[in-house]
């Protein structure tokens, strides 16, 4: 059993109250707290005065959760490329701002890896579009000058439910916008209240995860998903934070899960960085897993599986749209049928790390 934990979390994680990270983090800067992300986003788009003229760029591979909540309010979404690792590609981006004037752009920190190119930001700003960073996969990683993920954006997003063991809980971030007047957060509501108790059940039943979001689900758990989710995207609102979330929150110890994140990262990639997602790797992202890519990945999968790893994939709530044309997205394509992370979590131990990777040595014989 590699990494059978019947803990809900290490208590060294939780050990002193530890909330001044989140309000470091914050700082002067204008936010707020609501309950998911896609909930959150309904606010921006007041924020903002989108309108069902507006256009919205936003990459391709793209978590449902993001998108649906534009679609709802009948914005319209322009999809751009990236290259194969996963990186925007801004001839593509700058040909689309041409033809279709956007008004606003969303950068997606896949797995909490960085993106800084910043003639993305000198286009973006020259062209008065404003910037959403989603770093819903990296909270506490940062950029290669060390500053927090999701500084460089005019509002930036993070969500505590895919990092952290706790049920619910989304932060937005406002850089340039003021937040006292035009956000209207409402109390949790019968549908929220559904989503936060199955998913505080998963979180209690699940032995351990690498994300808290683990996609490889026995019956019970897929049908608590199943229903998760249905209830999670019924609101089309923001509603808050719950309080056990919130309480939660207070308690881990961020800079101890920072630092053990960090060295796993490192620990990993000195043995597998051929393998990684993006080579450039930035060796002090916070990430909510190892992704690899292998055309060999239903396989690995199951083998890993069956020796107790548990590994996640992006493609379950992922989708592209409709339109989306194959070949002209065909790098985001192959990443999303082949890609799966490994865990790097805080429980998981050099040991353990070493383990998985004498597995997949192992299979590959
Ligand atoms: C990158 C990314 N952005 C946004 C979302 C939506 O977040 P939430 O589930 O809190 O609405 C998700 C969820 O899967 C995500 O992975």
């Amino acid at each position: 059993m590699i990494l059978t934990y019947k803990r809900f979390i290490n208590k060294d994680f939780q050990q002193e109250y530890k909330n001044n990270f989140i309000k470091d983090f914050i700082g002067t800067r204008n936010h707020f707290f609501c309950f998911s992300v896609r909930e959150g986003i309904y606010s921006i788009i007041t924020l903002l005065k989108l309108t069902g003229s507006d256009i919205v760029l936003m990459p391709a591979f793209c978590p449902q959760g993001l998108n649906m909540p534009f679609k709802n309010k009948r914005i319209k979404i322009i999809t751009y490329k990236c290259n194969q690792f996963l990186e925007p590609d801004i001839k593509d981006i700058t040909t689309l701002i041409k033809e279709f004037k956007p008004k606003v752009f969303i950068l997606i920190h896949y797995f909490g890896v960085d993106y800084a190119d910043d003639s993305l930001l000198k286009i973006l700003r020259h062209n008065k579009i404003i910037l959403i960073e989603d770093c819903v996969h990296g909270f506490m990683s940062t950029y290669e000058n060390g500053e927090y993920l999701g500084s460089k954006g005019d509002i930036s997003f993070y969500s505590f439910s895919k990092v952290l063991p706790v049920p619910d809980g989304a932060l937005f971030i406002l850089n340039n916008y003021d937040v006292s007047s035009n956000i209207n957060i409402s109390k949790k509501n019968f549908y929220n209240q559904i989503a936060f108790v199955l998913h505080l059940l998963y979180l209690k039943l699940k032995r351990v995860t690498i994300n808290y979001n683990s996609q490889y689900l026995n019956i019970f758990e897929k049908l608590i998903y199943f229903f998760y989710y249905k209830f999670l995207c019924y609101n089309k609102s923001t509603t808050s934070i719950s309080k056990y979330s919130n309480e939660r929150l207070a308690f881990f110890n961020y800079q101890k899960i920072r630092n053990a994140r960090i060295d796993n990262l490192k620990f990993y990639h000195n043995i597998l960085g051929s393998s990684f997602i993006n080579h450039k790797i930035n060796k002090n992202s916070v990430l909510t897993g190892y992704p690899i890519i292998s055309t060999n990945k239903k396989k690995i999968w199951g083998f890993l599986n069956k020796n107790n790893v548990e590994v996640l994939s992006y493609n379950k709530y992922w989708f592209f749209p409709e339109y989306f044309e194959k070949e002209k997205f065909k790098e985001e394509y192959f990443i999303y049928n082949n890609h799966f992370c490994l865990p790097l979590n805080e429980n998981i131990k050099p040991d353990q790390i070493n383990k998985i990777i004498d597995l997949l040595i192992k299979f590959n014989n």
